[in-house]
């Protein structure tokens, strides 16, 4: 059996990159008989960022919503929130004294805050931020996780989970697993409604789990060249049609370039037949997602049961460190 084991922040309701790029590649795996996944809902890694608690429990709870409207079957696996397993920041801090300092002044995830906002500006900047890996670390140590599928972005913070892991067994003898970091060089980068890559933070986000309504002006907002109608358009060079190709079966994409080769074939009716497109192809899931919004507590059921199993392996894991440290077990 290999562990594999992913996190998914709760900083805001999951879009169609996110599912596409994270979620459905990560239900995939969970299904192979052989792999045993503990899935869970980094809601102490928001707090670093987002501050208001309305706003993380909403997201929070979209966050375990959809992965339960994915499919995640929570029976065969581990589905639990980060902070109600809270062994995990005492294992933080075992973790955060191995931790060079250089090691995180070097992470992505400060580097590029601090780059953002100026040298001279680290007063702006919480410990919280700078100290993202070794929560990331503790998350993946603390569970024994073999395989860690995650985007690229976080092959670094991987790296760092490694090395604080590797650096511990060197000290007191093999205590960790030491995690392998597994990156799905076939999933895409998900275009967003300007061309650039989908991503919350550029407001240009196609939200799967809207009303059809909503869901149809968010379609239709896609921008898009002014070619005129009867003029052939180029499907290479569109939003819509990027969009398409990533959902559209080879003949149904086919068919749609033909039409743009045609002319006389308007960007209006390209974003329907993606609109339709998207419905056809998540109906299910943007059902499920609905009737668990409308039932928080079937969500909460799902997580507490996966928090009673999640507990136990973290704190067998914590014996090992604390007994390595001198400490009692508690
Ligand atoms: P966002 O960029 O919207 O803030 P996150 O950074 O929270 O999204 O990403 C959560 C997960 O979704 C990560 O595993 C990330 O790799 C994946 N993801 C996000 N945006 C895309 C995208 N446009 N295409 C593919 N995967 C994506
Ligand atoms: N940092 C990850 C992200 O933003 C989320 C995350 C937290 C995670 N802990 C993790 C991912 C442990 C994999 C394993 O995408």
């Amino acid at each position: 059996m290999a562990r594999i084991l992913t996190g998914i922040q709760s900083s805001g309701k999951p879009h169609l990159g996110n599912l596409l790029g994270a979620y459905l590649p990560a239900i995939e795996m969970s299904k192979k008989p052989e792999n045993d996944s503990f899935f869970f809902i980094a809601d102490l890694h928001s707090v670093t960022t987002i501050k208001e608690a309305e706003i993380r429990k909403q997201n929070t709870l979209a966050t375990a919503a959809a992965w339960l409207a994915v499919g995640f079957d929570t029976d065969k696996n581990t589905f639990y929130r980060q902070s109600r397993v809270p062994e995990v920041c005492e294992l933080t801090w075992f973790l955060a004294c191995f931790t060079p300092i250089p090691m995180l002044e070097n992470a992505h995830s400060y580097k590029d805050k601090l780059d953002k906002l100026g040298q001279g500006q680290k007063s702006k900047i919480n410990a919280g931020l700078f100290a993202y890996p070794v929560l990331m670390a503790a998350d993946i140590i603390g569970y024994d996780a073999n395989f860690v599928p995650v985007g690229k972005d976080q092959k670094q913070h991987l790296e760092i989970t490694r090395d604080i892991a590797n650096s511990f067994n060197h000290q007191y003898g093999e205590t960790f697993v030491v995690p392998e970091v597994k990156i799905d060089e076939n999933i895409m980068v998900i275009p967003g409604t300007d061309g650039n890559k989908m991503s919350k933070s550029y407001g240009n986000i196609i939200d799967i789990f809207q009303t059809d309504k909503q869901l149809r002006k968010n379609v239709m907002a896609i921008v898009t060249d002014s070619t005129p109608l009867e003029e052939p358009k180029n499907p290479d060079t569109c939003n819509v049609f990027a969009l398409y190709k990533v959902l559209g079966s080879p003949d149904q994409t086919a068919q749609l370039r033909e039409k743009y080769l045609g002319g006389n074939y308007g960007y209006g009716h390209a974003k329907q037949e993606l609109f339709e497109l998207i419905i056809d192809r998540f109906g299910d899931v943007r059902e499920k997602f609905a009737w668990l919004m409308e039932h928080p507590e079937d969500v909460e059921q799902k997580l507490q049961e996966g928090e009673d199993k999640a507990r136990p392996v973290i704190r067998g894991v914590l014996d090992r460190v604390r007994e390595k440290l001198g400490f009692e077990r508690v």
